[in-house]
């Protein structure tokens, strides 16, 4: 018993040190091990998973919700997240991990899917994920934005470039509470 707490003691300082000595890479372009990624991809799931799970989500489909979520994701989202027919941005090819590009994911037809990507998106937008890149949102937003902008990027699901003009365009000159 002496011996293994010796030996778990011994690979705590061990292990102190290795991280402490500035060996490890903090480079965005030196890659996780898949298996690092996995870890991290689970942890990120489960949390955002839990802490979402009673938020109470109101109708989605409604057509000035969806204006004002336009106006707001291409002001502030497309930098990183892109838009159909926008080329990768030099801030979104430099970021690691890569921001997911929302036009490229199937459409959610599915209610009960739609409603847990709802809640999802809601709180990632809300309070971002650390040290990944992705700010939280909610420091500058109410919810009622918020959930406009969640609106919009389930719409995004598998957008073609007319769809997403179109609603930017029809979303332009739309009252919004301020400039950005
Ligand atoms: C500076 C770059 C940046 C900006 C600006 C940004 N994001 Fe993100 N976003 C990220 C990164 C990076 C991730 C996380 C990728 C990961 O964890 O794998 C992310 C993750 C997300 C996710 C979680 C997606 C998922 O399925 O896991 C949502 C939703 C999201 N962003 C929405 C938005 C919206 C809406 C805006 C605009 C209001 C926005 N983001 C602005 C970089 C950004």
């Amino acid at each position: 018993m002496k011996q293994i707490s010796v030996f778990v003691a011994a690979m705590a300082i061990a292990m102190i040190f290795a991280l402490g000595s500035g060996i490890y890479n903090m480079s965005a372009t030196e890659k996780h091990w898949p298996i690092t990624e996995k870890v991290i991809e689970w942890m990120r799931e489960n949390s955002i998973a839990t802490h979402a799970k009673d938020l109470p989500v109101p109708v989605l489909e409604n057509d000035e919700l969806l204006k004002s979520g336009a106006e707001h994701y291409h002001a502030m989202c497309t930098g990183c997240h892109l838009a159909p027919d926008m080329q990768p941005t030099e801030l979104s090819s430099g970021l690691y991990p890569q921001p997911p590009v929302f036009h490229q994911r199937p459409p959610t037809n599915d209610p009960s899917q739609k409603l847990e990507y709802a809640r999802k998106y809601f709180w990632v937008i809300k309070n971002g994920l650390k040290m990944t890149g992705m700010p939280a949102w909610g420091l500058s937003h109410d919810d009622n934005e918020i959930w406009a902008t969640t609106a919009f990027v389930l719409k995004l699901h598998g957008m073609t470039s007319t769809a997403y003009e179109h609603l930017v365009q029809s979303a332009e000159g739309h009252a919004h509470s301020h400039d950005h």
